[in-house]
């Protein structure tokens, strides 16, 4: 253990943070934490990536761009610095100047679900030394860092804010985005003292151009889950109004585009078959969790937009249903080609994908489906066992209804509109009117 002061050695590297002469430790090799790792080897930063996955530390290390959605460029990047390394021992702690925690944080049995943070925690822990800081990434309820982190790692003997730093930044980075990644993604950071929050900001200034500094860890923490509430509750509100606007024959599209024009005060967002990923369905539960279980009360928004958001695959089901009944095909001799079955266009994640959650409520109508999607060969959940279709017009024109439910920027869109005998439009790409053939939500 060093053996100068602790006052010393955690000024010492709020000295060191600006120059970037950093080694960087960060545990948990998702997404999150692959793409932080790899940008900052590409900075110039010394970094060692950690995960208890010894199958993906193995891939990694041969140079293997394993995690999708991660930059395939910065991860060639990085790794051709000679900068980044993996592993699965922890023993690297303690080389760390920084050491970032980006482990997954689900929601078990409706509960926040913190196995993991707890157990990356206990595990810094007993590498920590004086004079590091420590930043939690993982998506949680605000007081996570100082009331399940802070405990675990000063089970060390060594005090947060005395011998080691400790703060909390959001990651907010949005997977296909490809006109924001880390760099231009302003980012907030809040410490559990003023030093742990300049010391995070000082952090991040190396990779990220804008940095807002709060008061404290648990406001950074209520952020990250304001901005994905604030998402969820507006898509609940504009799919209620989709089927307002259905029921009274009016646009919902052309409306949510008129109130656009207001220069202030709006913002659109789209209706669809349901909101999904990791982040969006999942977030606002931690937010929901915790109002009740600290004050008995209800977050009633959070759950009333969570229940209009989960009825909308069966909406959507009953209007393809509909529209091929009013074709005069019924239900058990109908067959639906759905385009698209990810959680959001031009990415390969299924998780929480409400157009998968729509074809299973189809097939359990005894509708005959089947799917294209660019980036999933094989369709194995909701009781669904499918392989992908081919995408030729033999198979477009042979379908009942084409269900364009996440449109991939890779579909020609003419195309499928010439060759389908009808398109259930659900998230309006085509932006057709008139055309019987087409129909939208
Ligand atoms: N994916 C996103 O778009 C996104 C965006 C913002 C925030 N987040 C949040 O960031 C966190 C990480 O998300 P992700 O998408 O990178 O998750 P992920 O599931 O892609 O990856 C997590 C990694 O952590 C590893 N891991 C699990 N437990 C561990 C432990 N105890 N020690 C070391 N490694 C461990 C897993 O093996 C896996 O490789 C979550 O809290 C998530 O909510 C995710």
């Amino acid at each position: 253990m060093d053996s100068e002061p602790s006052t010393d050695v955690v000024a010492s590297l709020l000295d060191r943070l600006p120059t970037g002469r950093l080694r960087l430790v960060v545990i948990g090799q998702g997404y999150v934490g692959l793409s932080l790792a790899a940008a900052a080897a590409v900075e110039g930063l010394d970094v060692h990536g950690i995960d208890i996955d010894a199958a993906r530390v193995g891939a990694l290390s041969r140079g293997e761009s394993v995690v999708p959605g991660v930059d395939d460029g910065v991860f060639a990047m990085a790794t051709d610095s000679g900068r980044l390394s993996f592993g699965t021992d922890f023993a690297r702690v303690a080389d760390a100047d920084v050491v970032v925690i980006c482990v997954p944080t689900p929601i078990t049995d409706h509960r926040p679900d913190l196995g993991a943070v707890e157990g990356a925690s206990r595990l810094v822990s007993q590498m920590l030394r004086p004079g590091q800081l420590v930043i939690l990434e993982s998506t949680t309820y605000p007081g996570t860092t100082e009331q399940v982190v802070q405990p675990l790692l000063e089970a060390s003997g060594l005090r947060a804010g005395d011998d080691f730093l400790l703060a909390f930044s959001p990651e907010r980075i949005d997977p296909g985005n490809t006109k924001y990644g880390l760099r231009n993604t302003p980012r907030v950071v809040g410490g559990i003292d003023a030093r742990a929050t300049a010391a995070a900001g000082a952090f991040y200034r190396l990779l990220v151009d804008d940095v807002t500094e709060l008061s404290s860890a648990r406001s950074a923490e209520l952020a990250k889950l304001l901005e994905n509430t604030f998402r969820m509750v507006n898509i609940a509100l504009v799919n209620e109004l989709a089927r307002q606007c259905h029921d009274q024959g009016i646009d919902v599209w052309e409306v949510i585009r008129a109130a656009a024009t207001k220069p202030f005060g709006f913002m659109p967002f789209q209706p669809g078959p349901g909101v999904g990923g990791h982040c969006i369905p999942l977030d606002p539960t931690y937010l929901a969790w915790q109002s009740h279980r600290d004050t008995g009360r209800r977050f009633r928004l959070v759950e009333l937009a969570q229940d209009i958001n989960a009825e909308m695959p069966d909406y959507v089901c009953r209007r393809i249903v509909d529209a091929l009944g009013e074709r005069g095909v019924s239900v058990r001799d109908a067959s639906v080609l759905a385009l698209g079955v990810t959680y959001k266009p031009n990415v390969g994640d299924l998780r929480e994908s409400a157009a998968v959650e729509t074809l299973a409520q189809l097939a359990r109508r005894g509708v005959k489906v089947s799917f294209h999607d660019p980036f999933v060969e094989r369709l194995e959940s909701h009781g669904l066992s499918l392989e992908r279709s081919e995408l030729s017009a033999d198979v477009l024109a042979q379908a009942d209804a084409v269900a364009l439910l996440t449109p991939h920027d890779v579909y020609d869109l003419q195309w499928l509109q010439g060759g389908a005998k009808l398109v259930f439009d659900a998230r309006n790409a085509l932006g057709v009117r008139g055309d019987e053939r087409v129909v939208t939500l």
